[in-house]
């Protein structure tokens, strides 16, 4: 789809994962990368401007594999014993459930703790961190996010936690990182194309909020990145700053505005009219806020429309990473994704 607009410099503006930012680079685009979050961008410090070849950070993970482990802030919240080697009940004596096992979270409070005795040039720091996410999201017991925890200790649980370089090449082009809400940038972005995959929160009254925001699902990864020893609530944990009363997107709000319209809508409206690229690469999921006729309205307001595109998950290669696994299977599940082509 972004073939045929001919363009070569390309805004992300809800980065997360970062993996269309990436696949974007390996087809020769210079990518301009966005997010609120401070996860996306760690990875896509990580992914998108280390210029360094992969192996310059093989002594790095070496060293942070081999600290020794001990039981610190994470593991005093976070990670559970196993009490009952003849199954796999992860209850604790207090009733809790915890997203690792206690060996892998001491693991995790010495990396933690090394990497900032370390004192890494930004880029490193956030090589060495995304490592470590991904690690652990190779040995947790969770459906994939951390809004709750399984009952049952996962199989992978049980493995021990091993950072390994992550899949990184060495970028050529100066591709950007920004963190930050997009109505802060998207006026002084000058990008040809702009690929916006927005939250679209849920059409079901019945789902608190919160059970869908990015800040809520991935509260943890925030407060590894942070190191911060946040206060914390709830069963599983969350940081107090992703409460529903402290933390929320527009794209995430399930009210309506004065105007009637749903201000998720109106914040999608807002985007497309402040872009200032010529084409709008714009994901809609079906389960999401705004009705087809609400988006098209927008769009047609603002520009032209050019193609619509049913995202077929099953036949995305990304797919099939384990770590954006939930998300996935999410609208693969329950809804349909598009793609639209927008030409302002
Ligand atoms: C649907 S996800 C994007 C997924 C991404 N395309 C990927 O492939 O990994 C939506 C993202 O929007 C981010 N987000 C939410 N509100 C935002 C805002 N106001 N400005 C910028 N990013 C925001 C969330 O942190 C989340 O990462």
């Amino acid at each position: 789809m972004a073939e045929r607009t001919g363009c070569s410099t390309v805004f992300d503006g809800f980065a997360g994962t970062t993996r269309v930012g990436q696949a974007f680079v390996k087809s020769n685009y210079t990518v301009v990368s966005n997010d609120i979050s401070e996860w996306s961008q760690v990875f896509g410090r990580c992914y998108l401007v280390n210029k360094k070849d992969p192996k310059y950070y093989s002594e790095l993970i070496e060293h942070l594999n081999n600290i020794r482990p001990y039981e610190g802030w994470f593991t005093q919240r976070y990670g559970g014993d196993v009490y009952d080697l003849t199954s796999s009940n992860a209850i604790q004596p207090d009733g809790s459930k915890k997203p690792w096992q206690r060996k892998n979270t001491m693991k995790l409070d010495a990396i933690r703790r090394e990497i900032d005795l370390l004192d890494l040039d930004p880029i490193s720091k956030s090589v060495a961190l995304t490592s470590l996410i991904l690690a652990l999201d190779k040995v947790d017991s969770t459906l994939g996010h951390f809004s709750s925890y399984l009952r049952n200790w996962s199989a992978r649980s049980f493995n021990d936690l091993k950072l390994d370089i992550p899949a990184i090449w060495s970028n050529v082009y100066e591709n950007k990182v920004i963190k930050g809400d997009i109505f802060d940038c998207i006026g002084d972005i000058a990008c040809d194309l702009s690929y916006f995959d927005p939250p679209y929160g849920s059409n079901n009254d019945k789902m608190p909020p919160s059970r869908v925001r990015y800040s809520a699902y991935y509260h943890i990864w925030t407060t590894i990145i942070s190191n911060d020893n946040p206060n914390l609530f709830g069963k599983s944990l969350r940081r107090e700053d992703t409460s529903d009363r402290v933390s929320s997107s527009v794209f995430e709000e399930y009210r309506q505005a004065k105007s009637g319209k749903f201000i998720a809508v109106e914040a999608i409206d807002r985007l497309i009219k402040l872009s200032q690229s010529d084409w709008i690469i714009l994901s809609y999921s079906s389960g999401g806020r705004a009705t087809a006729k609400e988006l098209n309205e927008a769009i047609n307001e603002n520009g032209e429309l050019k193609d619509v595109v049913e995202v077929d998950y099953t036949r995305n290669v990304m797919a099939s990473m384990s770590w954006t696994g939930a998300w996935l299977r999410e609208s693969a599940d329950l809804n349909k994704e598009y793609l639209f082509l927008i030409k302002k």
